[in-house]
This record gives C-alpha cells, sequence and structure tokens, in this order.
C-alpha cells in the first residue's frame, strides 16, 4: 500500500523524472465550480441516468432532450474558470518543455484555457460540434454537411440530409479518439512518474493508463481528497484537493535531479 504522503518526497521524485504524465478527471475542476459524476451528492451521475444522456442510443431515442442537457452544461462551463491546478500545470509546462504530459478526461476545456499545451481529451471536447451519421447528400449530389449550413434547431441538422449535430464527447459504448488515446499509452509506458488527479478510476480505458504506468516502472502519485478505484496502484497518496496539492507540487522550481 502507498506509503508516501508527503508532498516534499513527491517533489523529489519530479526532479527525478525525465517525463511525467498527468491524468486528470473531474475532481480536477470541481475548484472551478464544474460537477464531478459520482460524488454521492452533486456528483451528475447522482442527479440523472447516464443511460438516458451519454450514449448514442439515448440521443437517437430523445435528441432534444439530450442536445438541451448538454446545452445547459456548455453554458456551465462558459462561466468557469481555470483553478489554481489548472494554472499549475499549464505553468509547469512551459517551464520545462516536452516534460509533462497532459491527459485528461475531462471535456470541459479548463486545461486549454490555463494555456497547457498539447492537452490529450481522451473523452473529446463538450465545445464541439459534430455530425451524428455520415452525410447522405441531397438527393442528386453527394454532400458533405456542413456546421455553417446547420438549420437551426434543438439539435441542428443539415439542410441536405437532415443529419443531426451532436456534441463532441465521447459517450458510453464509443470508442475514444485513436490518436489522442495512443498518444496517451505512449505516455503512460514511458513516463518515469505519473500523477493521477481527481478521478474515481471507474471509467476505462483512461483508468487503465494508470495500471500500465505502473506496470512500466513508474512511480505513480494518486492527488484526491477521497478514496479512489486507483488508490491500490500508487506508490504515494496525497488526500488533499488539485487546486491545493498541484501549485504545492509544481510552483516552484524542482530541483533537477534527472
Ligand atoms: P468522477 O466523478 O467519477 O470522480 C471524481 C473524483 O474527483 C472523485 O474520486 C472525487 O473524490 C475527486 N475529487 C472531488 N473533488 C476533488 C478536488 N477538489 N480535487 C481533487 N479530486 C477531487 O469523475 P471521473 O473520474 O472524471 O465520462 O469520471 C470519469 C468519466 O466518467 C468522465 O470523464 C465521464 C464520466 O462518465 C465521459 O464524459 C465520457
Amino acid at each position: 500500500m502507498s506509503a508516501i504522503t508527503d508532498i516534499a518526497a513527491v517533489r523529489a521524485w519530479l526532479g527525478e523524472a525525465r517525463r511525467i504524465a498527468v491524468l486528470t478527471g473531474a475532481g480536477m475542476s470541481a475548484e472551478s465550480g464544474v460537477p464531478t459524476f459520482r460524488d454521492a451528492q452533486t456528483g451528475l451521475w447522482a442527479k440523472f441516468r447516464p443511460e438516458e444522456l451519454a450514449t448514442e442510443a439515448a440521443f437517437r431515442a430523445n435528441p432534444t432532450r439530450v442536445w438541451d442537457w448538454y446545452a445547459s452544461r456548455r453554458d456551465l462551463m462558459k462561466a468557469v474558470h481555470p483553478n489554481a491546478g489548472h494554472l499549475a500545470l499549464a505553468q509547469f509546462q512551459q517551464r520545462y518543455p516536452g516534460r509533462l504530459t497532459l491527459i485528461t478526461q475531462n471535456v470541459d476545456g479548463l486545461h486549454q484555457a490555463a494555456g497547457s499545451v498539447d492537452t490529450l481529451a481522451l473523452h473529446g471536447n463538450i465545445g464541439d460540434d459534430i455530425w451524428l451519421d455520415p452525410c447522405q447528400g441531397a438527393p442528386g449530389r453527394a454532400g458533405v454537411c456542413e456546421v455553417t449550413r446547420a438549420q437551426p434547431g434543438r439539435p441542428p441538422a443539415c439542410a441536405d440530409c437532415g443529419n443531426l449535430l451532436r456534441p463532441g464527447v465521447v459517450w458510453f459504448g464509443e470508442m475514444l479518439p485513436a490518436v489522442a488515446l495512443a498518444a496517451a499509452e505512449d505516455a503512460a509506458q514511458t513516463c518515469d512518474l505519473m500523477l493521477v488527479v481527481g478521478t474515481s478510476g471507474a471509467v476505462w480505458p483512461a483508468a487503465g493508463l494508470a495500471h500500465t504506468a505502473r506496470h512500466n516502472g513508474a512511480r505513480v502519485v494518486v492527488v484526491n481528497p477521497e478514496p479512489s478505484e486507483l488508490d491500490g496502484v500508487a506508490h504515494a497518496l496525497l488526500r488533499a484537493t488539485a487546486a491545493s496539492a498541484l501549485p504545492a507540487l509544481l510552483a516552484d522550481e524542482i530541483t533537477d535531479t534527472r
């Protein structure tokens, strides 16, 4: 079990690490005001049934309901800002270029807003629209559905073929974006240290990245105020929030002992 619990020890590991991977989940953005999914009181999946909102079948059955739910989440995202944890990660990347790969399950765009580079968004981005199906074209001409020509509606539809726009997030049962997942797996295999921040570890394949890192010899550090399914993988557990632990870990110059 994970014995190390103090920031100074983990900072020494950061100094030794040539390659650092960071895997973040909803807890990363909790202090920005974005609800998590599995918190018993405030989590989205405590209030809503994921199978009615976060699957392709749910969207096809009731596109307006699903579109409106994501629209309300998009409105919330417009009003939130990166917290001190997001900023600490982005500033570390700027101070040590190429050393830290950021992998997130979050769709809120807050890492990108904080200035993080090359964020691997495994579950997509809630601000993006994508087409539900391949374009069928208009009668007599092959077409490509164009977002700029979408007919306003909930959801908007292709003017030619009726195809629907949907949010650009990964729903249950869907494949993760292949390029981002491959890059994340590579980072997990080659890192010397992985920080796992604010995730329950309940959703795969994202959670598997921590196992991959450990299996390949990396030190694994879990940052989470509550127990998670990845605690058993960790060499160190920091029972703290993202916005308090990450600045303490990353803000000052680390002693580089690579
Ligand atoms: P969860 O809601 O499952 O877990 C959030 C975790 O954050 C919990 O372990 C909390 O203890 C922790 N937490 C809460 N506040 C925190 C804070 N201030 N600092 C650090 N940690 C904190 O969210 P995820 O693990 O991200 O999928 O869930 C994974 C996926 O399940 C999501 O990406 C989403 C969801 O269905 C898709 O949207 C495809």
